[in-house]
């Protein structure tokens, strides 16, 4: 009786201390199962462990440096990931500069240019992309009848005095950066189908 006890006290405080000494915490990661699962050996863009000496204990390599370490010393501030050359500028995915004026620039974005050159196809496009996007809310015909519309309320009427002579950027910024009851569409939409659907309330539906 006394013997199975004593087994099971043991046991018991095993699988206490097992437990305990899984805890991570603070900068401590705690013990990793597997850990070569966890660091790479090939070099990781996004990590960049330094220290020469990390992961010694269970090194297998040849330069006698730790299974961790995970620096490229050749490139700039030993970083694993190159940078880009000089004077480089970022594109969209779609290839255009990526877009950096705030909701409230309005003004600044009116000066902007229509990019894409107007064709039927382009209107074609852009005429199934406001049915897609924008119809449930400014209707077919643009006059602020959409289904959604009617219940969101104060829909713009795209045909309506003030706004049949907005310049093609200001409506582009609308799209993309919404503006009073009209969310933002910019994460939904690439700029060049934006463009896209602008012509299509210019030409069609403001018939400008
Ligand atoms: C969820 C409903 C909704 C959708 C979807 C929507 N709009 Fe709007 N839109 C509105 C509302 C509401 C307003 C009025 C905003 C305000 O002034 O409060 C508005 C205003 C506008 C204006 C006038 C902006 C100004 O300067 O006052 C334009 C242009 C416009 N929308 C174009 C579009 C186009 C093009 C699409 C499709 C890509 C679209 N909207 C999608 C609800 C919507």
């Amino acid at each position: 009786m006394k013997i199975t006890h004593s087994i099971y006290t043991i046991l018991l405080a095993g699988v206490a201390f097992g437990f305990a000494s899984c805890g991570a915490s603070g900068d401590d990661p705690g013990y990793e199962y597997a850990p070569q699962m966890y660091n790479s050996v090939a070099y990781e863009p996004l990590t960049q462990i330094v220290n020469e000496d990390e992961g010694s204990w269970l090194s297998s390599r040849e330069d006698g440096k730790g299974e961790f370490f995970n620096s490229n010393v050749n490139n700039p501030y030993r970083m694993n990931m190159r940078e880009p050359v000089a004077n480089t500028v970022p594109r969209t995915k779609d290839g255009s500069l990526p877009y950096r004026l705030k909701a409230f620039e309005l003004e600044e974005a009116a000066k902007i240019q229509n990019p894409i050159e107007l064709n039927d196809q382009v209107l074609a496009e852009g005429k199934a992309l406001y049915l897609q996007y924008c119809v449930a809310c400014h209707g077919t015909g643009g006059e602020g009848d959409g289904k959604a519309g009617e219940v969101i309320g104060g829909v713009a009427n795209l045909k309506g005095g003030a706004y049949i002579n907005l310049p093609e950027g200001h409506i582009f910024h609308v799209i993309m950066k919404g503006k009073g009851r009209m969310g933002a569409h910019g994460s939904q939409i690439p700029q060049d189908r934006i463009w896209k659907i602008v012509h299509y309330v210019k030409q069609e539906i403001q018939k400008q």
